[in-house]
């Protein structure tokens, strides 16, 4: 592999993770290596592969595959870890990354209150069904952080560094302080800034946590998880996984890794386009509110700037349409031309969602309004098009409600 260690992200970025040297040859793309099951010279060798006492390939379903070991490789440099363990999907990762903290029947997990949809619904149905206590916190209420992991001592702090969708910041450094004070494990979900903008194991996170189906593929065309950590955390990952079995496949990794050369030059693109919709929605007569870190007047925007180095605050933004509930935004969603009203993030291409039918869904009206997610909130991804091209179809949609 070319030496990266004096490099910079981008050019990591485009070159970590190639010619790993994994079979005695070197080619400059990683190549796609289908195979489910490796060969041995002999038994001896295989058992020595299988006792991990030698580096190998046994088996990539469940074990490792060398294109999704290429793309670990990637991720960890890009991430500033030791290591990475890739997974199915991004829930793949979350659910691994909290057993692998040792939550279990009896534990007890603090997560921030406004973490992804799904993530808080496995929070609060399946790990509370199996057994954990799990609180949430309102992660910008430090002091209350605070409070309820002294009191509850838990094997994990959750948090993400830009929630959805209302955009709020966590400081990670002072969360790390927090959860470590009493022996949690901080995890931390990047997927809203990726690597580029954020690297959460600077400041203290144990595992950082992807949805590599967003950002870090970028195409919209990948689904895919990725947990960047220390080497002993990802071997019990890895020894978890054997059990589970939530592998990301070697087609998804070598698509991943691909995407992840372009990751500097669309992230800038995203960032700047996000601005621009986020000043310009401000001034707006239709829209009451704008949620977007960068704006000046965003509560988080130095811990944002501080966070990011200066860079952004990635593509995601949300609005509140003035006066409106879910008739308004349904017109305003299928007046949309260029903007794809899908349910994801972080692609080339613009992306509109109405959180309180999709990302938000499966919480209950009451939980979303504690959340402050009202019905006239939409958010959207920015992609990589023309500024001004996105924001004329967003004037299109307005126009209609
Ligand atoms: C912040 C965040 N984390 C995790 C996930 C889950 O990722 P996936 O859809 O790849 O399972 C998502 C999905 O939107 C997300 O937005």
């Amino acid at each position: 592999m070319t030496n990266l260690n004096d490099k910079s992200f981008t050019t990591r970025a485009v070159h970590a993770g190639e010619r790993l040297n994994l079979e005695g040859v070197n080619p400059v793309v990683s190549p796609i290596h289908p195979s489910v099951g490796y060969t041995f010279a002999d038994s001896k060798d295989l058992d020595a592969v299988l006792g991990n006492q030698k580096a190998g390939f046994v088996y990539s379903t469940r074990y490792t595959n060398p294109t999704v070991t290429a793309f670990e490789t990637a991720i960890a440099n890009l991430e500033g870890t030791e290591d990475a363990y890739a997974f199915s999907s991004g829930m793949a990762a979350i659910h691994m990354a909290l057993l692998a903290a040792g939550v279990r029947a009896g534990t007890s997990i603090v997560a921030a209150a406004d973490v992804y949809g799904a993530t808080y619904t496995l929070l609060q149905d399946v790990f509370t069904a199996l057994g954990a206590r799990v609180h949430f916190v309102d992660v910008l209420d430090l002091e209350m952080v605070c409070r309820t992991v002294a009191q509850e001592k838990p094997v994990a702090l959750l948090v993400e560094v830009i929630s959805n969708p209302l955009m709020k910041v966590a400081d990670l450094s002072r969360l790390a302080e927090i959860a470590h004070s009493t022996g949690a494990l901080f995890l931390v979900d990047n997927t809203f800034c990726s690597p580029y903008l954020c690297n959460p194991a600077q400041f203290g996170a144990d595992m950082v946590i992807h949805s590599a189906t967003k950002f870090i593929s970028g195409h919209g065309d990948v689904m895919a998880g990725i947990v960047a950590t220390t080497s002993a955390l990802k071997e019990k990952l890895l020894t978890l996984n054997k059990l589970i079995g939530s592998s990301m496949g070697p087609f998804e990794a070598w698509l991943a890794l691909r995407g992840l050369k372009t990751l500097s030059l669309r992230m800038r693109q995203q960032c700047d386009n996000a601005l621009a919709l986020a000043q310009w929605l401000q001034a707006h007569p239709k829209i009451k509110r704008v949620n977007y870190a960068f704006l000046p007047d965003h509560p988080q925007h130095a811990l944002m700037q501080s966070l990011s180095g200066g860079k952004g605050a990635g593509s995601v933004l949300s609005f509140e349409i003035a006066g409106a509930g879910k008739e308004q935004v349904f017109a305003f969603m299928d007046a949309l031309n260029l903007i794809q009203p899908a349910t994801s993030l972080g692609d080339i291409y613009s992306l509109a969602l109405y959180p309180a039918i999709s990302s938000h869904r499966t919480l209950t009206p009451e939980e979303r309004a504690a959340l402050g997610i009202g019905d006239g909130l939409v958010r959207i991804s920015a992609g990589i098009e023309d500024a001004a091209d996105i924001q004329a179809d967003i004037e299109r949609g307005l126009a209609v409600v």
